[in-house]
């Protein structure tokens, strides 16, 4: 890049929102997982609304059949705002107008559940030739966090691609895409170079703790890599194995670099953790927490 040019800043956001959520089945049978509520709000809304803070006002979502809803929930409701309206119930107006008023919303479905590479694909032409965030549904991150902000801050300064990476302990490792890193020279900051990559490795095989999380700004020679990439893991096109091809090799729009995160992240996707994500988050609240923090030291107490 020539002085004074800087490099091309990511606007434009992937959500994939194509899988099956069997994790949470019954909840699931018939209603999308992104769907879930997480408190009073559903678990994609305060994924796009990160993806909004963090400046990126064009949204892409990959969904699949039965995903009707997501389209729903993210459109207007002219006769409910109606009725809202003449009640003068203008607080809930607000609240349903917040998932439209999200600014650009798109949708594209992926055909046949190739995996998370191949829903990635499927954001090629929309996305065309520019750096790109993709947000995965099933991760929440709290919203006092500025990752991904930070995330696209690094991509613009260094080009190539950003992923984000978090502790974890190692017998969890293997439900994740596992890095192997290296500092950067003269840096003791939150940013690292990936050399390796590796999806769901056995945990005696993880070449550290050090798990990718559903945060990633990429390069657009991503798409030229999974337009090649076999199927691997659970024979699956995994966005892992590109971006292990983009650590590796040299040329424009190769290099990946990890932002280290130690904040707040919660799986949704997993009851555990969506149970934690929907405890803490209320208990943050002003409408709810007042009430539901007591309540709970003196249930966790009568354990
Ligand atoms: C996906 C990625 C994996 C990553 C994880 C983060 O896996 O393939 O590399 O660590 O998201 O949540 P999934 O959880 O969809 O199986």
């Amino acid at each position: 890049m020539t002085h004074g040019s800087p490099n091309p800043r990511a606007n434009k956001a992937v959500i994939p929102a194509a899988g099956m959520g069997t994790r949470f089945l019954p909840a699931t049978k018939a209603m999308p997982k992104e769907m879930l509520p997480v408190v009073d709000m559903p678990a994609i809304q305060y994924v796009v609304a990160e993806a909004k803070a963090a400046g990126l006002d064009d949204v892409l979502m990959i969904t699949g059949r039965s995903k009707r809803s997501l389209e729903d929930h993210f459109d207007r409701v002219p006769a409910l705002e109606h009725t809202l309206e003449l009640k003068g119930d203008f607080g809930k107006l607000d609240k349903i107008q917040e998932a439209t008023n999200l600014g650009n919303i798109h949708f594209v479905r992926q055909n046949d559940a190739l995996g998370l590479g191949h829903a990635v694909l499927c954001a090629k032409q929309h996305v065309g030739r520019e750096p790109f965030a993709v947000l995965l549904g099933d991760d929440l991150i709290n919203e006092r966090e500025d990752l991904l902000e930070r995330m696209i801050d690094v991509q613009q300064e260094k080009g190539g691609s950003v992923i984000a990476l978090m502790e974890v302990p190692r017998e969890n490792i293997s439900a994740y895409g596992v890095a192997e890193v290296s500092a950067l020279e003269g840096s003791t900051g939150d940013v690292v170079r990936v050399t390796g990559l590796v999806e769901k490795p056995d945990a005696d095989l993880a070449p550290s703790n050090l798990a990718v999380i559903g945060r990633y700004v990429l390069s657009p020679a991503v798409f030229d890599v999974l337009e090649r990439t076999e199927p691997g893991r659970g024979n699956e096109i995994q966005l892992t194995d590109a971006l292990q091809v983009l650590a590796e090799g040299e040329g424009e729009g190769f290099g990946v670099h990890a932002v280290v995160f130690s904040g707040k992240r919660y799986d949704t996707g997993d009851k555990l953790s969506y149970l934690q994500a929907v405890i803490e988050l209320a208990c943050d609240r002003d409408d709810l927490g007042p009430g539901l923090r007591p309540w709970l030291k003196d249930f966790a107490d009568a354990l």
